[in-house]
């Protein structure tokens, strides 16, 4: 199967697996379904639930079930988003190519529809079948301390906020980037690894592969704000120089950044050396996500 193919195929089953735990949108009340469903409909490159699905089929070849558990990453993602583009966050007006959750429902019902995902996602784990109540809680934990603030997005998007306008030091940088978009990259493998009954030793790898692939990602977003159209990009470019936001590019500059991003990839790739063949699609994902254009 190429990679084309594998994506495509994965995304389908998320869909369908979003569409199966989000209430339609004639459930009453019937406005914060559709602000739910806008945010997840809307598109998105599904990035962490695949990288849920990719290291569990490292582990083991067949996971019943799992797409369950990599969805409650996509809401917790998409909840972020939603939050993070609030007028008293980021203030943007555009999200996946259509107007943010705020401009359509406004604000009360996107603050809503963020907490509810959020609150959906512990309630899908809390559910989980096809696994047994230890790997059930090591995934909640598992989330919410990704979610979190300590080390986690939370923490990070304080950091965020709390750094704009601040002098951009390499400090400051690597601790807001591990913990706002690292976290969740890293829990979206860890996930994966869990449900499918790592070993120790196989999660330790993947753990690293995660947090490489992670800290690539929220370079390649940052470089990608300065390079790319609002119209690839399916958000406002150029926001975080205007917000004079803490990035890879205002610290280092943009080659000194994409060959970081570069080093993030190689580091990635060293981690799957022990999985010999079974590790190629998390490879082909690293250079994905490396070699993304939005
Ligand atoms: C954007 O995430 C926000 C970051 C954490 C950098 P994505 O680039 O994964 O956004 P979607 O899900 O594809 O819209
Ligand atoms: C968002 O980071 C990280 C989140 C936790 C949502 P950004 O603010 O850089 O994400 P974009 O660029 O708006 O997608
Ligand atoms: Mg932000
Ligand atoms: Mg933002
Ligand atoms: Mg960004």
């Amino acid at each position: 199967m190429t990679l084309k193919q594998y994506l495509a195929e994965r995304i389908a089953m998320i869909d369908r697996a979003l569409d199966a735990w989000v209430p339609a949108e004639t459930v009453e009340p019937e406005t914060i379904h559709r602000a739910m469903r806008y945010s997840l409909f809307v598109g998105g490159k599904r990035i962490r639930p695949i990288l849920c699905m990719a290291a569990a089929d490292v582990v083991r070849a067949d996971t019943p079930g799992i797409a369950e558990a990599a969805v409650t990453l996509e809401m917790i993602h998409t909840y972020s988003l939603i939050h993070d583009d609030l007028p008293a966050l980021d203030n943007d007006d555009l999200r996946r190519g259509q107007p943010t959750n705020h401009k359509v429902f406004g604000e009360a019902m996107a603050i809503l529809a963020g907490d509810s995902l959020l609150t959906l996602a512990f309630q899908v784990l809390g559910s989980l079948r096809q696994v047994d109540a230890t790997i059930r809680s090591a995934l909640v934990v598992e989330l919410a301390a990704a979610s979190g603030t300590v080390r986690g997005m939370i923490g990070g998007q304080v950091l965020d906020i709390e750094g704009e306008g601040q002098t951009p030091t390499a400090e400051l940088l690597e601790k807001i980037h591990r913990a706002k978009t690292g976290a969740l990259l890293r829990a979206s493998v860890r996930m994966g690894a869990i449900y499918a009954g790592a070993s120790p030793a196989d999660l330790a790898s993947l753990s690293e592969y995660g947090e490489h692939a992670g800290l690539a990602f929220q370079i390649i977003d940052d470089i990608l704000d300065i390079e790319q159209s609002s119209e690839a990009l399916g958000k406002t470019a150029g926001k975080d120089l205007h917000q004079q936001k803490v990035t890879f590019p205002a610290v280092y500059g943009l080659a000194e950044s994409r060959r970081m991003a570069e080093e993030e990839r190689q580091k990635a790739h060293a981690a799957l050396v022990r999985f010999g063949d079974r590790g190629t699609r998390l490879l082909e994902i690293a250079d994905l996500i490396v070699d993304r254009k939005s």
